[in-house]
């Protein structure tokens, strides 16, 4: 894990646990951050974002919407986040001295569906949060979500990349989320800017997964990618962050004291037959697969769904009903504080 200079390129878009946008959607992904401009100075409250209107974009949050729905975690099949993840969060604030503050203002980063800032929002009336992240198809889900539970008064949404957010003045925000963001970009940049936007002492909260052989559905992936090409570039690391004395590195480097961590486990899986589906449309493994058919590979989907099914038997994760249990997906919980200087 590098601390300075990274070269971790912007990932596509992806929801717990490792759910992907395909990369073409990036191209339209440019006319929105030109309106971050706009939003200069208004900081700490972000304004409201256009909602997308692309076909396209509202196809893929309904192929996103199926894939969290035929997650199981514990079961509590319709979470977009693993309960306790958020749980995590709420605790965090609950024992911070924000909880005792007449109003508190957060970031939540990378938010896709809106996690863990809508949990925020409900646990603590007096939190005003911004939900931000890099894809507007996810931003709309969370800002679905947000006109769903009624929180439009307090919970405001819009495109931003974690990596640089000019829009978010300097010292302006009291505590920043960003749970399973900091893999899919350049952390080394994301964590400064999460540091220049705190005010002193003000709270960051984190959630990264641990390492790929902490995490079943990261070794699949790896597994799956091999299989079909030992030669290729592996997908996107989404454990990549998973050594955790080289991620409390970072965090001091980037400015943050007192960095704590709490390790827990996820456990969750898919209803029978799905997860097949998941990891060939809306994992990681799409823009692989799709970077092997451009190359004049022959049946690569085929040869994914067999590569699939074989590393799913062979682990022992396919249940006789033909759901898939992941009893491991071990995830680091962090909690820092910004540096007074
Ligand atoms: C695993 S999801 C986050 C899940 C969500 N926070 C939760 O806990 O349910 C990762 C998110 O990172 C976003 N992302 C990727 N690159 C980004 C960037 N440079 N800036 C902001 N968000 C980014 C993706 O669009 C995606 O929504």
């Amino acid at each position: 894990m590098v601390c300075a200079g990274d070269t971790a390129k912007t990932a596509t878009a992806t929801l717990s646990p490792f759910i992907a946008l395909h990369g073409s959607c990036y191209k339209y992904i440019r006319p929105y951050r030109a309106r971050l401009g706009s939003l200069r100075a208004r900081a700490p409250l972000i304004k409201m974002s256009a909602e997308p209107t692309k076909d396209e974009w509202s196809d893929r949050v309904k192929a996103l919407k199926t894939a969290v729905s035929n997650i199981v975690m514990d079961g509590d099949k319709d979470a977009v986040t693993h309960p306790r993840t958020l749980k995590r969060y709420v605790e965090a604030v609950r024992r911070s001295p924000l909880a005792n503050q007449a109003e508190f203002y957060v970031l939540d980063v990378a938010s896709a569906a809106g996690e863990p800032g809508l949990t925020i929002a409900h646990a603590f009336p007096q939190a005003r949060v911004s939900l931000t992240d890099y894809s507007p198809a996810m931003l709309a889900w969370g800002k679905e979500r947000t006109q769903e539970q009624g929180l439009t008064d307090r919970v405001t949404s819009a495109v931003a990349n974690a990596e640089h957010m000019p829009e978010i003045r300097d010292a302006s925000i009291d505590l920043v989320t960003c749970s399973y963001g900091l893999p899919f970009f350049d952390h080394v940049k994301g964590l400064r800017e999460f540091r220049r936007v705190l005010k002193p002492g003000g709270l960051l909260l984190a959630t990264n997964w641990a390492r790929a052989d902490e995490v079943d559905l990261g070794l699949i992936l790896k597994e799956v990618a091999h299989a079909l090409d030992p030669d290729a570039a592996p997908p996107l690391d989404a454990c990549r962050l998973g050594d955790i004395p080289s991620f409390k590195q970072c965090l001091t480097a980037a400015g943050f004291d007192h960095a704590e961590v709490d390790i827990f486990n996820n456990p969750n899986g898919f209803v029978p037959g799905k997860a097949a589906e998941f990891l060939l449309h809306s994992s990681p493994l799409v823009p692989f697969l799709q970077k092997l058919e451009s190359q004049g590979q022959e049946n690569v989907q085929g040869r994914a769904r067999t590569a699939v099914d074989e590393v799913l038997r062979k682990h022992q994760y396919l249940q006789p009903d033909g759901s898939v249990q992941f009893d491991r997906t071990i995830a680091h919980f962090y909690e820092a504080r910004a540096s007074h200087q």
